[in-house]
């Protein structure tokens, strides 16, 4: 059941606008919103509605089951699922018109399996390995990929909508690594010409790619981390006015005053130097704070900076208020947009060693998101 003292609040105003701003920065191509593992924490259909109204055109998922909830919702838009491990549900992907991400030639003989099953062409996204080395198709076996499916296509039981790959080091500005898979991915989609195939959207940048490399843009960039604010090269100038759209914040359950030297949470890792007011945040490693923001985790709280003290428990953890005081069920807030004082994801990725991705994803479902500023008209459930 989810808390009611603690809330991730979502700005879904800043999603449309950080869309709107990715595609200023690319202005020749659609923009896929990225949308898998609940919207990055955000809560996956608002974020979507949000992307939407901010212009995206196509929604991306890694799984179909994500793809088959935003069709549930009633969202028509083209989406696009691009893990299929076996077993995934490709017929009802191929019936609700999700387009099907493909990363081996043996998948297209599936897929148009499925097809014929669920009586309707597939559309699919031949997925080329250009040198990130996970999914995709990798260049000895590519011909054969792409073979399959012009054939599959010429039967009309699927058409290849997209021809894509990913990058591997996109937010290292200059790295070697963009140049030589943006090459291979033209290779990929000449041969896949030659082939007779022609399809609607040839695309391979992710977020760092949108805001630095225009010649990755081709005809779709795929952004993700960026539509929920977060810079992943924050020194691009093109990613100026991104804004972080969440805020996990949680009401003070208690202000307790202790003595000198008592040692505070598991593992007593944290002694208060002096007579202490320390206040509980019941936020845990559950809800996504991680354990190794022990005595390192920043926190607002009564309106200034502090950290973390001792050992982030399951459902809480302590702060030493520093000879200040602060008020039960006031906010204590981890991280947000940052122009209120409080941290941002980022600060908290920097000082843990980790990306802001994985901040915001980790925020657990016992954490309600709760939705700010959708544009009128869009509907945030
Ligand atoms: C295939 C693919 N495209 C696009 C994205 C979005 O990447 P980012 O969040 O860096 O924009 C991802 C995310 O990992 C992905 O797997």
């Amino acid at each position: 059941m989810p808390s009611s003292h603690a809330e991730a609040r979502i700005d879904l105003g800043a999603i449309s606008e950080n869309v709107e701003l990715l595609r200023r920065a690319a202005p020749g191509a659609q923009a896929m919103g990225v949308v898998k593992a609940d919207g990055y924490g955000h809560g996956m259909l608002p974020a979507a509605r949000a992307m939407l109204a901010g212009g995206a055109t196509w929604l991306g998922t890694a799984f179909v089951e994500e793809a088959l909830e935003i069709r549930a919702a009633g969202l028509t838009v083209p989406v696009v699922a691009w893990i299929l491990p076996p077993g995934a549900p490709l017929a009802a992907a191929v019936a609700a018109d999700i387009d099907l991400g493909v990363s081996t030639p043996e998948l297209v003989g599936e897929i148009a399996a499925a097809a014929r099953t669920a009586g309707r062409p597939a559309r699919v996204h031949l997925k080329a390995d250009t040198g990130l080395t996970r999914g995709g198709v990798t260049a000895d076996r590519w011909p054969e990929a792409v073979a399959a499916a012009a054939r599959a296509e010429a039967e009309g039981l699927l058409r290849v909508t997209g021809v894509f790959s990913h990058f591997a080091c996109a937010d290292e500005p200059g790295h070697p690594s963009i140049a030589a898979q943006t090459a291979v991915f033209h290779d990929a989609l000449a041969v896949a010409e030659r082939a007779g195939l022609r399809p609607e959207v040839r695309h391979l940048a992710n977020s760092p790619a949108t805001l630095t490399r225009p010649e990755t843009h081709f005809d779709l960039v795929r952004p993700g981390v960026s539509a929920y604010g977060i810079n992943p090269v924050p020194d691009a100038p093109a990613g100026r006015g991104l804004r972080p759209a969440m805020t996990l914040r949680a009401r003070i359950a208690l202000v307790k005053r202790v003595p000198a030297g008592s040692g505070v949470s598991y593992g007593h890792r944290y002694t208060t130097p002096g007579p202490a007011d320390l206040a509980l945040v019941p936020l845990g490693y559950a809800d996504g704070v991680p354990r190794a923001a022990t005595n390192t985790g920043p926190v607002l709280v009564a309106g200034r900076r502090r950290t973390i003290a001792g050992t982030v428990c399951m459902d809480q953890f302590m702060v030493d208020l520093d000879g200040d005081t602060a008020d039960p069920g006031s906010y204590a807030v981890l991280f947000g947009p940052g122009d209120g004082g409080e941290p941002t994801a980022q600060e908290w990725a920097d000082l843990l060693g980790t990306i802001p991705y994985e901040i915001v994803t980790r925020v657990g479902p016992r954490v309600p998101r709760v939705y700010t500023g959708a544009r009128t008209g869009v509907d945030a459930g």
